[in-house]
This record gives C-alpha cells, sequence and structure tokens, in this order.
C-alpha cells in the first residue's frame, strides 16, 4: 500500500534554467488540486538546511510561466553532500510536514534527492539544465531556450565577421557536454564545432579549414567551441597568427542561462511537473520524469544516474558534412 502523501516541498537546484517556473507552476497547482499542501523551500538544498521553506498557494505561481530563472532561488550546497547534511534535510522535511519533495535540477541534484529518498522522504524529480547531458531523457527543461539564445547571438557575430571577413570563435555553454555546441554548430552552420567529447585537440586541422575555406571565397569562418574545451581568446590569438585572417573570440556566457523561455521549454516543463505531482499523490516515490521517444516516463533515480549518454555520432558527421 503506498504512503499517502499530505504535503509536498519543491526546490530548484544547481544551475538555473528557463522553463523552471512553468514547473514549479504545474506542480504548485496540480497538487493542489489533488488535495495536496504545497510549500516552496528556497535556495535549493542550502536553503533547505537553512529552512528557508514558505507556504504556496495557487495564486503564488501566478504570472511566473513567461519568466526566466526560478523564482524559488537556486544554489549550490556542499554541506548537502555531507550525511549528516542529508539527515538534517530529511529531519527539516519532517518538522514542516513535508512527506514528498519534487526536485528540480541536474544529475547532482538527482543526487540528492536520492539521500532524501533513502532518509524515508518521496522523492521525484525533474530534468533541469541547460545542458541537455542527463542520460534518460532527450529533453530538459531550458534547453531549447538556451540554444536558441545562442543560436541568434551567433547569427548576429556571423554579420559582423563576414563584413569584416573575419574568423569567429564563439564559446557556448558546456562545461562537460557539447550539446549547445552540436545544435548551433547544425543550425547556424558553422565551419568548425568544438565539442568536449569529440576534439582532437589538433589546431592545424582547424587552421587548414580556415584557410582552405578562404580560398574558396568564404567572408567568414565561424568556430563554435564548447565551454568545456575554453580559451576561446588564445585559441583566436594563435589562429590569427597562423592564418594571417583577423581572427576574434565571442564568449556568450550566462545570457544563454536566462531569457523567458521558449513554447517548448514552457510546454514541456508544464507536462514534467504536472507529471511529477501526480506520481506523489499516487504514492510513488524515488522517480525522475523524462521524455523519451516522443513520450512522458519515469525511471527509478539510481537507474537513471547509472544511464551514459554521449553526442549522437550520426548528428555529429552531418554536423562535418554540411560545414564544408
Ligand atoms: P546539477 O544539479 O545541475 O547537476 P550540481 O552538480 O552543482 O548541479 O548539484 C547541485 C546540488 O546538488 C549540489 O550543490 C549539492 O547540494 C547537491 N548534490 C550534488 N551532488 C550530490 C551528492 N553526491 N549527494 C548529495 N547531494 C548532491
Ligand atoms: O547550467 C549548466 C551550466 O551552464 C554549464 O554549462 C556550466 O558549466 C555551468 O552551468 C556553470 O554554472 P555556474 O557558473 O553557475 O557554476
Amino acid at each position: 500500500m503506498p504512503k499517502q502523501i499530505k504535503t509536498i516541498g519543491i526546490l530548484t537546484s544547481g544551475g538555473d534554467a528557463p522553463g523552471m517556473n512553468a514547473a514549479i507552476r504545474a506542480v504548485t497547482r496540480k497538487a493542489i488540486n489533488a488535495g495536496l499542501k504545497v510549500k516552496g523551500i528556497e535556495r535549493g538544498y542550502l536553503g533547505l538546511l537553512n529552512e528557508e521553506i514558505i507556504d504556496m498557494e495557487k495564486h503564488s505561481v501566478s504570472d511566473i510561466i513567461q519568466r526566466g530563472g526560478t523564482v524559488l532561488g537556486t544554489a549550490r550546497c556542499s554541506e548537502f553532500i555531507t550525511e549528516e547534511g542529508q539527515a538534517k534535510g530529511a529531519a527539516i522535511c519532517k518538522k514542516h510536514g513535508i512527506d514528498g519533495i519534487v526536485v528540480i535540477g541536474g544529475d547532482g541534484s538527482y543526487r540528492g534527492a536520492l539521500a532524501l529518498y533513502h532518509h524515508g522522504v518521496a522523492t521525484i524529480a525533474l530534468p533541469g539544465t541547460i545542458d541537455l547531458d542527463i542520460a534518460c531523457t532527450d529533453y530538459t527543461i531550458g534547453f531549447d531556450t538556451a540554444v536558441n539564445t545562442a543560436m541568434q547571438a551567433i547569427d548576429k557575430v556571423r554579420d559582423t565577421s563576414s563584413s569584416h571577413e573575419r574568423c569567429s570563435i564563439i564559446e557556448v555553454m558546456g562545461r562537460n557536454a557539447g550539446y549547445i555546441a552540436l545544435w548551433c554548430g547544425i543550425a547556424n552552420g558553422a565551419e568548425d564545432i568544438l565539442l568536449p567529447e569529440k576534439y582532437d585537440y589538433d589546431e592545424q586541422k582547424l587552421v587548414d579549414n580556415i584557410i582552405s575555406s578562404r580560398k574558396h571565397g568564404k567572408r567568414h569562418h565561424i568556430i563554435i567551441n564548447a565551454e568545456g574545451i575554453g580559451h576561446s581568446t588564445s585559441m583566436a590569438r594563435r589562429i590569427e597568427a597562423a592564418t594571417g585572417i583577423e581572427t576574434r573570440a565571442t564568449i556568450l556566457g550566462y545570457m544563454q542561462r536566462g531569457g523567458s523561455p521558449t513554447a517548448t521549454d514552457r510546454y514541456h516543463a508544464s507536462i514534467m511537473g504536472a507529471y511529477a505531482a501526480d506520481l506523489l499523490s499516487e504514492g510513488r516515490s524515488n522517480r525522475v520524469i523524462a521524455y523519451k521517444n516522443g513520450t512522458y516516463t519515469d525511471f527509478d533515480i539510481e537507474e537513471a544516474l547509472s544511464m551514459q549518454k554521449d553526442i549522437p555520432q550520426y548528428q555529429y558527421d552531418i554536423s562535418v558534412a554540411l560545414s564544408r
């Protein structure tokens, strides 16, 4: 017989992502409709340990669906990685009557969610990261907005790059994952794409590509470099010296994490948030919500954490084939 949940908490953790607010709204409204009480936990696990807990009503989540960031705030919290921190977090949940929790974040946040589950708090996790680097799901909240923001910025850099006949290195986010770089590489028609999962650090190849594309009459050369490779400014200096072609670096940075979410992010985040509330209402726990092969589904958190994801080779090959 599954345990009947009466009060749920909701928190956002790790890097923020556009669409998190749509998820917060959906969890809150669906849970209240099902007769549950909802508490918002501010600043992720840090706020949980500091008991920054507020009552959420339906009107608390009005006028947030279109806003970037997370109205609950987010933080990183090293204390929560310790067994003592996790036990304290679970005790605080108990003290506030929180018997179920929804965690919106990435892999790191899932580990915290798993710890809360092991301490007796029913837990559901939602994939919230612009990096798309969660193995169990084809979609993560915020990726679509971030990749569109980056694409638009790269188009703008390309205009000036062509006018001045320059080479441009544009660095996009993704400390460990090259999904934003891959998608922009294809969507922006970049000449070279450097992904942490694929790059062989052969700069001579880049130099040869630039010289060859110039010979074929190209007025620009766009290199999209993922943050995980980094060093765009020094790379630009070396490339300019080796090719004799003016080369500039642009680091897009945190602008990629902000902004009003796209319809895709609002839509998926709303469905996933409602799904999380439904699972908790049904007494389910220890689940990660995913969008896989066109359907919404859920996985055991441990199973989700053990899955591997890599840049799809076919799509990567296409990005290379279309770039020449
Ligand atoms: P993300 O959730 O985006 O992957 P982080 O890896 O920074 O971001 O994790 C967010 C937070 O999740 C951390 O600051 C920490 O509080 C918690 N966390 C990360 N790893 C663990 C772990 N192994 N055990 C418990 N909590 C963790
Ligand atoms: O949200 C994901 C991400 O943008 C990564 O690509 C990046 O490495 C990381 O967050 C940086 O976030 P912060 O500077 O907030 O730790």
